[in-house]
This record gives structure tokens, sequence and C-alpha cells, in this order.
């Protein structure tokens, strides 16, 4: 199959007036169709059930997005016989099929594109271009997965050995569970359930219970796009019942899982506990939390490193894995730093995700909100606020964005992740002190330097401990393809989605060998 060379999906520039009115439409139209119903898909065949799951929107607490039927153990089993009943005709097609209907997920992702953005504006509380953001990269792991299955397929180098016929090549492993978070609800669902299918792999996709009619969304488009029967089964249901159920199930193959580290954790434990009648070890993905820095040192500019320090830590209302939770500044240019982050911070604008004018939305849902709160409060105990601090859950989950100087490295609010618009400055006595402290943590996902000096840039480019490091640019956005994307340490297994290595997790290599 010949296909054009993979480019990340532009993004969608809303001052444009065209590209305005279009979202002001698709924001309607989306609005219409709040609380409709969306079943279970399993085996191809639409389930519903009596208990629902119903979704929220995060700005407007009591108004229901959709509903969503709610699986129980008997679905979790009658999807994992599904997925395996679907397993042999699917991982035996070629990798050019199987590719074939990525490519045309991605298609009808792009023609609905807008439409897309609007249920994530909705459904999580994204701000307009964050919401395009999340649709695009979704439509980049489509066609970038697709790509990669292809060069898969090919036979990999082996040495020549006279008197033999060698070959290696991989195969998919089985049926598998996906398990993705809320934050990036489509991008994040998208790449970890094509990901393995595309290798050849038939998976249950359990959405996260905050954002299931995106999952919903997901699945009709694949059902679209000519995906068979059980390859993909949609099972929203409770982590703690349906989850844990299929993670520690016999005949669950792999675990794709994102998330915090402490469900990360408990997924990867239980996996490898051996299960009576299970034969395999069970392959475990798990890309979990971050507490990323930026460190800012003598020799940057200071206006670009305030702005990234203010676009990494406030974007998405801080809820991202690659955030920016710790401002590291040395000491020379603290001050000026700080100073400017706070009145760049002051100017934001928080309010409801559907108003183009809104920077900083809602957090996701009442126990996110109460959660940021509390850290705020042993904030206030551990550094000096400087701006926000104030939440207000009246008629949804806002959270000013909100800064603390003059924080130590080891404080609570330096170490643990908050996952809110929080962010915590810490003086550093000069550039090895400012490694030394963003090394102090037990994640290791993302991190920024802005330094001009490239003695610096060189050192950190070695002793900067994290699987994401950028130079003069913020520590959030990163693209399919150009920055293959995972953590270290307890940030979890670095899969590096959208890189080249990405599909091999979930696939086993194989050698055979002819004496001629
Ligand atoms: P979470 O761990 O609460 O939930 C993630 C998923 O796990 C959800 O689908 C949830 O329903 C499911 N789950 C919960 N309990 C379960 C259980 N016992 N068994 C099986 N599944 C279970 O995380 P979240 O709140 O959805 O997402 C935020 C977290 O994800 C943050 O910590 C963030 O840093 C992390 N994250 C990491 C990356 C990355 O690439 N490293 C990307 C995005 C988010
Ligand atoms: N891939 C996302 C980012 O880089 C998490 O921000």
């Amino acid at each position: 199959m010949a296909v054009p060379e993979f480019r990340n999906e532009p993004l969608t520039d809303f001052s444009q007036p065209a590209a305005h009115q279009a979202m002001t439409e698709a924001l309607a139209q989306v609005r219409a169709q709040f609380g409709r119903h969306y079943p279970l898909w399993i085996g191809g065949r639409a389930v519903d059930t009596p208990e629902r799951i119903v979704s929220y929107n995060p700005g407007r607490k009591t108004e229901v997005v959709g509903t969503v039927a709610r699986a129980t153990r008997e679905h979790a089993e009658q999807a994992l016989a599904a997925a395996w009943e679907a397993f042999g005709p699917w991982s035996r097609l070629p990798a050019s099929a199987r590719a074939a209907v990525l490519f045309r997920a991605a298609a009808i992702m792009r023609r609905r594109k807008l439409e897309l953005a609007a249920w994530e504006v909705y459904e999580a509380g994204k701000t307009w271009p964050e919401a395009d953001a999340d649709v695009a990269e979704a439509i980049d792991f489509l066609e970038y997965y697709g790509r990669q299955a292809l060069r898969l397929a090919e036979p990999q180098p082996v040495t020549p050995l006279a008197g033999e016929f060698n070959e290696t090549f991989y195969i998919p492993l089985g049926a598998g569970l996906v398990i993705p978070p809320w934050n990036f609800p489509l991008a994040i669902l998208t790449g970890t359930t094509v990901g393995p299918v595309v290798a050849g792999n038939t998976v249950i996709l359990k959405p996260a219970s905050n954002t299931p009619v995106i999952g919903a969304k997901f699945m009709e488009i694949m059902i679209e796009a000519g995906i068979p029967a059980g390859v993909i089964n949609f099972l929203p249901g409770p982590g703690p019942e349906v989850g844990d159920y299929l993670v520690a199930h016999p005949r669950t193959r792999f675990v794709n899982f994102t998330g915090s580290m402490e469900v990360g954790l408990r997924i990867y434990e239980q996996a490898a506990r051996r299960q009576p009648g299970q034969i395999w070890l069970k392959r475990v993905v798990a890309e979990m939390g971050g507490k990323d820095a930026i460190v800012v040192d003598e020799s940057a500019d200071l206006e670009e490193a305030a702005n990234g320090i203010v676009v990494s830590a406030f974007g998405f209302q801080g809820q991202k894995c690659s955030a920016c939770s710790r401002a590291i500044v040395v000491d020379g240019v603290y001050d000026e730093v700080l100073q400017r982050v706070v009145e760049k911070t002051r100017q934001l604008r928080v309010g409801q995700a559907d108003d183009p004018a809104t920077q900083v939305g809602p957090v996701i849902d009442q126990a996110a909100f109460q959660k940021i709160m509390r850290y705020i409060e042993i904030g206030r105990g551990e550094g000096r606020l400087v701006v926000g601090g104030q939440g207000d859950d009246r008629e949804g989950y806002f959270i000013q964005p909100t800064v603390f100087a003059d924080v130590d490295g080891r404080a609570t609010i330096a170490q643990e992740e908050i996952f809110g618009p929080v962010v915590a400055f810490i003086r550093a006595r000069d550039f090895d002190h400012a490694l030394a402290l963003a090394n102090d943590t037990m994640y290791g996902l993302t991190g920024s330097v802005y330094a001009r000096d490239r003695y610096k840039l060189e050192r950190a480019k070695h002793e900067f401990h994290v699987g994401n490091l950028y130079f003069n640019r913020k520590c959030t956005g990163a693209l399919v393809g150009v920055h293959p994307f995972g953590g270290w340490n307890m940030s979890g297994t670095d899969a590096k989605a959208g890189g080249p290595d990405y599909l091999l997790w979930f696939m086993q290599p194989k050698s055979v060998s002819e004496k001629l």
C-alpha cells in the first residue's frame, strides 16, 4: 500500500472568522444532542444495561452531556470472549488491511473535527484550542500507527548463515485491555486502542468514567471505518469493578494503561500475579503521572521562560501529566521571572470552556476540585501565595491559576502530583543546584530548560532525567511522530506513545530457521 509520508494534522486557527463561526455552530449542534444514551459494544453488538454512567459538564455541573451503559463483570467476561474470537481472523489480515481501517477512521475524524472538539469542550472542560489539539492528536495517532504497522510487517533483518534460511518477524500478542485517562479523552483513548489493534491484537476498551461519551463517539467512528466485530469492545464501567476483574483475568494477554501512579502501580502488581490457568506473562504498559519542572538559567530569555511556565502550568487547568508544576529558577533571575509569571497569570481569563475568550476552564469534577483545593491549603503553609488560591464550585469546578513562591524542593506541593492549576516556584543557588532540584522527584516525565548557554543545555541533555526534555520551549504539547512521549521512574514504562517503537509493546518477535 503506498501511503504518503506522515505529517501532523494542522491545528485550527480560531482567530479566522470562518473557523470561529464553524466552531460556534459545532458547539450548538453538540449541545442539541445532550442527554443521549450510548450502549456498550461487545462482539459487534450494541448492549444496553439497566445501570448508567451519567456524564456531566464540569463547567455547569448539573448539565448532563450524555449517559452511557455501565458494564458489569458478566459483560467483561463476554467482551473478553468476543475479543478472543475476533483475534484469529483479525491477526491474520495483512497489516495493510488493518492500517486501512485506521486511515478511514482518520478521514472520518478529520471531517468531524470541530464536532469532536465541541464534545471535549463540554465533557472535559477543554478550551477551544486545547480541544482542537486533542482531536488533531487522535488523527495523528491513526495516521502514524497505521504507517508503523506497515513498516513492521516487513521481515526484520537477520545475518545470513550458509546452509540455513532464517527469518524473524513480529506477531501480535492476543486480546488485551485498554484503560485510558479522561484528560486527553480522544487522543490518548484513540492512540492506546488503535496502537495494539493495528498490530493485530483485539481489545476491550474501558474509557474513563468522566469522559465516556467521547469514548462512544470514537467507537461509532471505528465502526463506520469498518472495524470488524469484536476487534474493539467498548466497555465503560467502574475501574475497580470491571478494570480490576479484567486486569486479573487469566485470559487477558496485555494491559495498556495510562493514568495515575496509584492505579498504574496497582495494575502492574495485579497483572504480575499469575492466575490459575494463566499461561503467559501479561505485558503491561503503564504510563503514569509527573511532577514536571521548568528550569530557568540566568542566560535565558526571561520573557520566553515566563510564557513557557504559564502555558505549561495552566494549559487545560494544569491537568496534563506533562504540566509544569515546579518552576526552578536560579537565584540571579528568580525575582524577575516570578514577577513576570505573576503578571501573566493575573491576566488569564477563567471561565466556561465554551466561551472562546476563556483560557482556563473548569477542573474535571468535584473530587478533583477538592483535591486541588486541599493542595492549595497545604501550599499556604509551604510557600508564599503570590497569585490565585481561590476556588468556586457553585456552578462548575473553577480554580484560579495559582502560584506559590519560595517553596522548598522537598515540600509536599513540590513532590506530589496535584494535577491542577498550581505551580511552585523553587529558588536554586545556581544551575547545578537547579538540575539537582529538578531530579529530586520519583517521577521523570517531562522537563524544560530555558538557557542560551550551550554548555548548560548539553549538561541538561545528559543530567536532567526525564523521558521528554525540551529546551527553550514549553514542557507540554508533544506531537505524534515528532516527540515520542513517555516517562521514566514512577512516570511509567516509557512506552513512547507516538514513536516508532510503540507498536512493539503489543507484538512478539518470532524467529524461524530452516536447514537448506
Ligand atoms: P486514574 O488513574 O484515576 O484513571 C485512569 C483510568 O484507570 C480510568 O479509565 C479509570 O477508570 C481507570 N481505573 C481506575 N481504577 C482502576 C482499577 N482499579 N482498575 C483498572 N482501571 C482503573 O487517572 P485519571 O484521573 O483518569 O488521569 C489522570 C492521571 O493520568 C494523572 O496522574 C496523569 O499524570 C496521568 N496521565 C499520564 C499520561 C502519560 O502519558 N504518562 C497521560 C495522561 C495522563
Ligand atoms: N502528550 C501530552 C503532552 O505532551 C501529554 O502534553
